[in-house]
């Protein structure tokens, strides 16, 4: 019997991705691998946010041209953020990959499978086709690409212009991940924010959730990323009136300096961002928020850099996901602007965002101990099982007993930046 083994980097899009494409091999036939060199067949899903992820991409393709001198009948897709316009000039840097397909382009990866002989529709609608969802958690995309264009990020230029899935289409596949077993969904996008604008009837993000809400045995709603600028009342009301959507928000700021957000474009300014937190804060007072922030954008001064940093002193994220800025080809600053804050400047404010969201989780984590937290139960880990709160927080706890998918009551005992630790005191259902 054939193995396919997936090889997945980036953001949950990917990961997202990954399952669906799992789930078709799998409804081929293929069964899984456990590495790369016992595949017949390996799918590279790509990610080119940073230099550093497109190094990686390159070490596995130069991996796999060795692997495939040894094994001339592996066959080796590559899809995700790496595949570019320019399909012919990829078929020509590398020759060993055999089928590149642009992201969710999957009528492309059914031609591809049909010309092999192994034909079945890869398709959202196909009843044969279980989507893979080895957690009680799963992720949903709802919207594809981006029209925002920010200044630093290739994106837009991978995933091209924004198309929402049609509200009754995730709704169907939703009911179907319960009847699987799934009780949490994550609904996707990069601007999740944007969802519906372009579908007859538009829809918003609100409606969507609400349409959820109703769904029996769904226990938990998470969406993710909102952008600032177009983040709405609407939604914010919404998330305070369904039970079932979880206290978590995923808002990236970027920096916390007017002319930095500008030659971003982001398309709001510092005090736009603080009021939005406000009202957020202020309609769900049990909020958890994560932002992202990129530090060493081109011409970021020590000062514009400190602006970001008491930023974040007085926002008290709960995470803080922090990259240096990496000029990514063919955007607006790649182009624009000169990548000209040193590499080592770049690593000190990095650390520094670091040690300082550090401290912050470890305070506002610590008002966890001696709390008791509903946890949905994801899975097992060195010996202890694990799930998340409705505000995100990681914990860990021990059971002699399989509880995945149970939602359990954990009393914390120990808290970290990172995790919480508890003992169980009750499985509710
Ligand atoms: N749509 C989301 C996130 C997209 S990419 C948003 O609007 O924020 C994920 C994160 O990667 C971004 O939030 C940003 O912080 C980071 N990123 C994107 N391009 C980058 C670049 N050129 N250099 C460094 N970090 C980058
Ligand atoms: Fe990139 Fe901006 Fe779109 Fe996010 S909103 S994906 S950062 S262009
Ligand atoms: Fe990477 Fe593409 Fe996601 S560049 S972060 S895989 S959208």
């Amino acid at each position: 019997m054939s193995k396919y083994f997936i090889w997945t980097i980036g953001c949950q899009m990917n990961k997202a991705e990954s399952l669906r494409i799992a789930s078709y091999l799998d409804f081929l036939g293929y069964q899984v691998a456990s590495s790369l060199r016992e595949a017949d067949l390996v799918v590279l899903n790509t990610c080119v946010v940073r230099q550093s992820a497109e190094d990686k991409v390159l070490g596995t393709l130069g991996l796999l041209k060795g692997l495939k001198r040894e094994h001339p009948n592996l066959s080796i897709l590559v899809t995700g953020c790496f595949v570019d316009s320019n399909i012919e000039g990829l078929k020509r840097r590398f020759p060993q990959v055999d089928f590149f397909f642009k992201p969710g382009a999957y009528p492309e990866l059914t031609n591809w499978t049909q010309l092999q002989g192994i034909y079945s529709a890869f398709s959202t609608q196909h009843s044969a086709l279980r989507w893979k969802s080895p957690s009680p958690c799963a992720f949903v995309p709802i919207i594809q690409g981006c029209n925002k264009f920010c200044s630093y990020c290739i994106v837009p230029y991978r995933r091209g212009r924004e198309v929402s899935r049609p509200l009754e289409e995730v709704i169907c596949e939703v009911k179907g991940l319960v009847k699987q077993g799934v009780r949490e969904v994550t609904l996707l996008g990069q601007n999740v924010d944007s969802y519906g604008h372009d579908l007859p009837e538009h829809p918003d993000l609100a409606d969507l959730l609400t349409e959820l809400n109703n769904i029996d045995d769904l226990a938990r709603i998470r969406f993710l990323t909102n952008h600032p600028r177009d983040m709405s009342r609407m939604l914010i009301e919404a998330m305070a009136s369904l039970d079932k959507v979880c206290q978590h928000l995923e808002l990236p700021i970027q920096s916390g300096d007017d002319d930095i957000l500008k030659a971003m474009r982001r398309g709001y300014t510092v005090e736009q961002y603080r009021k939005l937190i406000h009202a957020i804060r202020y309609h769900i007072p049990q909020i958890s928020l994560s932002t992202d922030i990129i530090v060493g954008f081109p011409g970021e001064t020590e000062e514009q850099f400190e602006h970001t940093y008491s930023l974040l002193e007085e926002m008290r994220f709960d995470v803080v996901h922090v990259a240096a800025y990496s000029p990514r080809p063919g955007t607006i600053a790649g182009r624009k602007y000169e990548d000209n804050v040193p590499p080592e400047v770049k690593r000190k404010r990095l650390n520094k965002v670091e040690q300082l969201q550090a401290n912050i989780a470890a305070e506002l984590n610590s008002a966890y101990q001696g709390k008791t937290v509903e946890v949905l139960v994801e899975d097992e880990k060195k010996g202890k099982w694990y799930g998340r709160t409705r505000s995100d927080k990681l914990v860990f706890f021990e059971n002699k007993d399989d509880c995945t998918g149970q939602l359990v009551k954990i009393r914390i005992e120990k808290t970290s930046p990172w995790a919480l630790q508890g003992k169980l005191d009750i499985i509710a259902n």
